[in-house]
């Protein structure tokens, strides 16, 4: 594991120092939503959907010089999700990421402006002369992104119903609930990371498809980890306020199973996760390292 959070952080730092170029500041007042942007996009997340995204392209011969425009694309479209999802509307954060969240960095109007800022960014940068790849690529990310992201069965639609089911004490079947949440919010994006790759070198379909499953697996892992360390964490490897599920309510894994049952599940979906990578051989270690540390991981 130590080799792979090594590989993870070189990887993070090639990554940080490359996502700055993407950022210019003009010399009116309006540089103050850029500057929020960059402030939430550069304050030292793990990256791991970067590099889902450009270790899965690995697969197919692609350099992360290539795949780093649609990278650094996810990766702005998860900090939007960050920003909105630490509003006093939602969760009410202060912490993010080690640092004060953008709203208590500046103020609510430019945190939501902020937002929208790398969201709107994210589909800028996959469809711009940036990306060097075909147009028929191009479209086809955008797509995938938005349907990834949005209301009808996206980032969006988890989001919503999270906070729907926040104290709700009428669910008929919270199992079924919880994982469609999860799947949702967390894992949509995660497997567009996944699928972004594929796309990008051209996966034949029986390798996009065992691709799909592995994302989707950790999707839920990844979610139901990030839920056992709001319990167990600790707020300075986290960079983020913990113990804030219970405190709001919120329907997890842990809050319908308790710790142990939690940490069975996530066993056991990195374990089918990664043998669904079995069809790559020893090529995907990479992304089998990085299913191991969802699970084991501090942060
Ligand atoms: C946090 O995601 C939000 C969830 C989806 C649980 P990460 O744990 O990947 O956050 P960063 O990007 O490393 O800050
Ligand atoms: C948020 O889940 C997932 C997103 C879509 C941003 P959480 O609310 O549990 O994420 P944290 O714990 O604040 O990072
Ligand atoms: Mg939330
Ligand atoms: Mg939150
Ligand atoms: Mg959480």
């Amino acid at each position: 594991m130590e080799d792979f959070i090594a590989k993870l952080a070189q990887f993070s730092s090639d990554f940080n120092n490359k996502l700055s170029s993407l950022f210019s500041f003009s010399k009116g007042k309006e540089r103050r939503v850029v500057e929020a942007m960059f402030y939430s996009v550069s304050n030292g997340g793990k990256r791991l959907r970067p590099f889902l995204v450009t270790n899965t392209a690995k697969l197919f011969g692609i350099s992360a010089s290539q795949a780093f425009i649609t990278a650094a694309a996810l990766e702005c479209l998860h900090s939007y999700s960050l920003i909105h999802d630490d509003l006093p509307a939602m969760d009410n954060d202060d912490l993010r990421r080690g640092k004060p969240t953008c709203h208590k960095q500046f103020d609510e109007a430019t945190a939501i402006l902020a937002g929208d800022g790398l969201l709107t960014y994210a589909f800028e940068l996959i469809s711009s002369e940036k990306n060097p790849f075909s147009t028929a690529i191009k479209c086809k990310l955008v797509n995938l992104l938005a349907s990834a992201a949005g209301a009808f069965d996206g980032m969006v639609a988890g989001q919503m119903l999270d906070l729907y089911n926040e104290k709700a004490s009428d669910i008929d079947n919270p199992e079924e609930i919880i994982k469609h949440i999860e799947e949702m919010k967390t894992g949509r994006l995660l497997r567009f990371a996944v699928e972004a790759g594929a796309v990008l070198g051209q996966a034949p379909q029986d390798k996009y498809d065992s691709l799909v499953c592995y994302s989707r697996k950790i999707g839920i892992a990844f979610q139901i980890a990030d839920d056992i360390l709001d319990v167990e964490g600790s707020v300075e490897q986290m960079g983020k306020t913990l113990g804030k599920d219970a405190a709001q309510g919120k329907l997890t894994f842990v809050s319908l199973y308790g710790l142990e049952k939690a940490k069975q599940l996530a066993k056991e979906l990195i374990a089918e996760a990664k043998h669904a990578l079995s069809i790559f051989g020893p090529q995907a270690d990479d992304l089998r390292d990085l299913a191991d540390f969802i699970i084991q991981r501090h942060n």
